[in-house]
């Protein structure tokens, strides 16, 4: 089968044939119809996020299960499913606590680029080929394991529906999990790429009032009014984000920051905007020895609260068919999510398109 390979960091990614074996007896087999172009592969492809290499990227993605291993019922062959990149183990501490966001055993799929069991089913002339977070849906099908696929309604478009095992659900999650945003609360978004008009869309349904988004790219302010913002800030007019978002809270600054993009000039500004007591929400995955200052007598004197949110906070299998019906109703976008798709052969050009901001979402379509 086809499949995007990431060799190297800082390389392109190679389309090529390579091997993959049958599902094991908790794995299932799905056949990609589409998957999204998210920056944390970008992050993984510039070495910023260290995962093992070489490996078929892609964690954003939707299909239709093709086979099953013995001992799976959750899923059947027919089923569209979308995958998740958390496919909690429901037996950890933190599965346990309610908390499958922070799933240890999801962790250790991640850092060692494997199934769960330290199982690998992809393989290629040139050796090892490993896993990502348990996806690998830069390729024609994929092995996952039984928790990491969500079943779904199979009158959603597969396009749309791919979008939901990440930018959705994360930016989704970002608003209605960690932050509890109210109607009324003032919001400010800084980051509007697919994640960040996701945070946008959902502060609009949570009824926050001011939506102020953020970008250093002026294009986004087109969609992110679409996606509901009520403001726009152009990064570039100036080095001070915090003064604008202060002005437009009536001086008192924004109840809620929520930064998408992983910088620390983005990260230290999103702090400072919020009012005391407020809330600023770390969405932006940063390269992992990036240090952030902030004041210490902050703390205790203005009682922000600074926290980060992974996946959303959610629970995929709860929140992925929640989200759905939320689409099928008309309460959240995905139609204007995806404005490009490209085939797997032209995947490069995806991450191109990624980086100079063309995009909310380019898709991969097989
Ligand atoms: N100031 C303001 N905006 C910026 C800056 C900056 N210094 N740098 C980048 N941006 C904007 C880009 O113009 C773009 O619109 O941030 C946005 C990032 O969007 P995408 O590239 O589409 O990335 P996305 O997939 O949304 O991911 C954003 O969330 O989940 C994490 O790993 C992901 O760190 C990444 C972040
Ligand atoms: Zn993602
Ligand atoms: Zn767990």
């Amino acid at each position: 089968m086809r499949a995007a390979v990431l060799v190297d960091a800082n390389e392109a990614l190679r389309v090529t044939d390579v091997g993959l074996d049958r599902p094991g007896p908790k794995e299932v087999l799905v056949k990609m119809a589409a998957a999204g172009v998210c920056h944390s592969d970008w992050h993984v492809m510039q070495g910023d996020l260290p995962v093992p290499l070489p490996a078929i990227l892609g964690h954003e993605g939707a299909g239709v299960v093709e086979e099953v291993g013995e001992e799976v019922t959750r899923v059947k062959p027919g089923d569209h499913v979308v995958l998740s990149w958390i496919p909690s183990c429901g037996h950890c501490f933190y599965c346990l606590k309610g908390r499958p966001d922070m799933c240890d055993e999801a962790f250790n799929i991640q850092l060692s680029g494997s199934l769960p069991g330290n199982v690998m089913r992809l393989h290629w002339d040139e050796g090892p080929l490993h896993h990502y977070l348990g996806t690998s849906c830069f390729a024609e099908k994929t092995v996952v394991p039984d928790t990491g696929v969500i079943p779904i309604d199979p009158a959603i478009a597969l396009n749309k529906a791919a979008l939901v095992g990440c930018a959705v659900t994360t930016g989704f999650g970002a608003v209605v999990h960690t932050a509890h945003v109210a109607p009324g609360d003032s919001v400010t978004v800084i980051g509007c790429g697919g994640v960040g008009l996701n945070v946008i869309q959902t502060a609009r349904l949570a009824g926050a009032d001011p939506i102020i988004a953020i970008d250093a790219n002026g294009k986004k302010s087109e969609l992110a009014k679409t996606f509901g913002a009520t403001h726009f800030i152009d990064a570039t007019q100036s080095d001070d984000l915090i003064t604008p978002v202060i002005d437009l809270t009536k001086g008192i600054g924004t109840d809620f920051a929520f930064e998408v993009i992983g910088r620390e000039e983005t990260i230290e500004a999103a702090y400072g905007m919020v009012r005391k007591a407020g809330m600023a929400v770390i969405i932006g995955v940063a390269p992992p020895h990036m240090d952030v200052s902030f004041n210490a007598f902050s703390f205790p004197s203005q009682s922000k609260i600074l926290t980060g949110s992974w996946y959303g906070q959610s629970v995929p299998a709860v929140d992925i068919p929640r989200i759905l019906g939320l689409y099928q109703r008309g309460r959240l976008n995905l139609d204007d999510l995806v404005t490009q798709s490209y085939s797997l052969e032209h995947i490069n050009d995806a991450f191109q398109a990624l980086i100079q901001g063309t995009v909310a979402r380019g898709v991969i379509e097989f």
